[in-house]
């Protein structure tokens, strides 16, 4: 559906940014898998809170939120931030005051599902979470929490516990229109557990995604805390100026991020301005191939792209 969104914005004469809003937007309102959008990943006090950035790749333009809380429909606002401020990336209360200043509507955001999968997390005393370093033990009991003089090295924490396929994901979209614009996107209603404020890679320009009407465009998902170091996006888009293949671009990203973290969760999307495409992920137990859509005009539909993780 978010696909068939943006390609008949694109159709219907809609520019490359347009497709993007609407094919992120639709995700938000179907809740795609409960990764994106309202009722999923609630933070450590039980809220929903969203992230989300578009990117124009002829004026290099961005609008973003992050934290966002009550409404809906975060790519919306993060367009509002791009098309009626000078800034780029607005966050928490303040970003959902703006967005009902402008007319969007403030709803709640929790549903039965993201209660449920809170009250579970309370009843197993907060586990999994995003804590270290602190006492009481965070892997043993809830908080609030102090520090501890304890300093486990980061790369040692097993991050497949709290970051999986299953909780962690985010749509996001590389459009390339007939007139060669290219607009890149993503959504996200974050990191399961997270602590309350957590804004991830989603809505970082260059990490969650990118796009460069002279080269191409580039989004990624998983475990955005450590991807966001690295800025995947930008530097895919970076590899492709030179002619590198989409592919292979893509690759080069991930085994960056791999090289200071083995284990990490993250596939990244590729896409150049003569349409070929590709697609990379870090090779681990829960994942050994990512799945992809594309677009096909001749076929006009959706189709379902794999590859093997690297
Ligand atoms: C896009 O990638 C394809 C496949 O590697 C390559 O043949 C083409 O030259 C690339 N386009 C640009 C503009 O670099």
């Amino acid at each position: 559906y978010k696909l068939s969104a943006a390609w008949s914005t694109l159709q219907s004469g809609g520019r490359a940014v347009d497709a993007v809003e609407k094919g992120c937007a639709q995700c938000e309102i179907d809740q795609c898998g409960g990764t994106v959008g309202y009722g999923g990943s609630p933070d450590e006090l039980g809220e929903t809170t969203l992230d989300a950035m578009i990117m124009d790749g002829d004026t290099m333009q961005v609008g973003a939120v992050g934290d966002l809380r009550r409404i809906k429909n975060a790519i919306g606002v993060a367009r509002a931030v791009m098309e009626h401020t000078k800034h780029t990336l607005l966050v928490g209360e303040s970003a959902s005051n703006f967005a009902e200043d402008l007319g969007f509507p403030g709803e709640n955001l929790k549903t039965s599902r993201s209660l449920s999968i809170y009250l579970k997390w309370l009843s197993q005393n907060c586990q999994p979470n995003s804590w270290k370093n602190v006492t009481p033990e965070p892997s043993k009991s809830c908080g609030p929490y102090k520090p501890a003089n304890r300093f486990l090295q980061e790369k040692q924490r097993v991050h497949h516990e709290l970051t999986s396929i299953h909780n962690h994901d985010t749509i996001g979209m590389v459009v390339i229109d007939k007139n060669g614009h290219v607009s890149a996107g993503t959504s996200t209603n974050g990191l399961r557990h997270k602590i309350p404020g957590r804004v991830g890679d989603a809505p970082i320009a260059g990490a969650g995604s990118y796009a460069d009407s002279e080269v191409g465009g580039a989004a990624c998902t998983g475990d955005g805390d450590i991807m966001m170091r690295f800025l995947p996006s930008y530097q895919a888009v970076e590899y492709m100026r030179n002619g590198m293949d989409p592919t292979l671009a893509c690759q080069k990203a991930i085994s960056r991020i791999r090289k200071h973290y083995p284990s990490f969760f993250g596939a990244v999307v590729c896409a150049n301005i003569t349409g070929s495409y590709g697609a990379a992920c870090n090779k681990m137990v829960a994942l050994t191939q990512f799945h992809f859509m594309v677009y096909n005009p001749s076929a006009d539909r959706a189709l379902e792209k794999v590859v093997n993780c690297i």
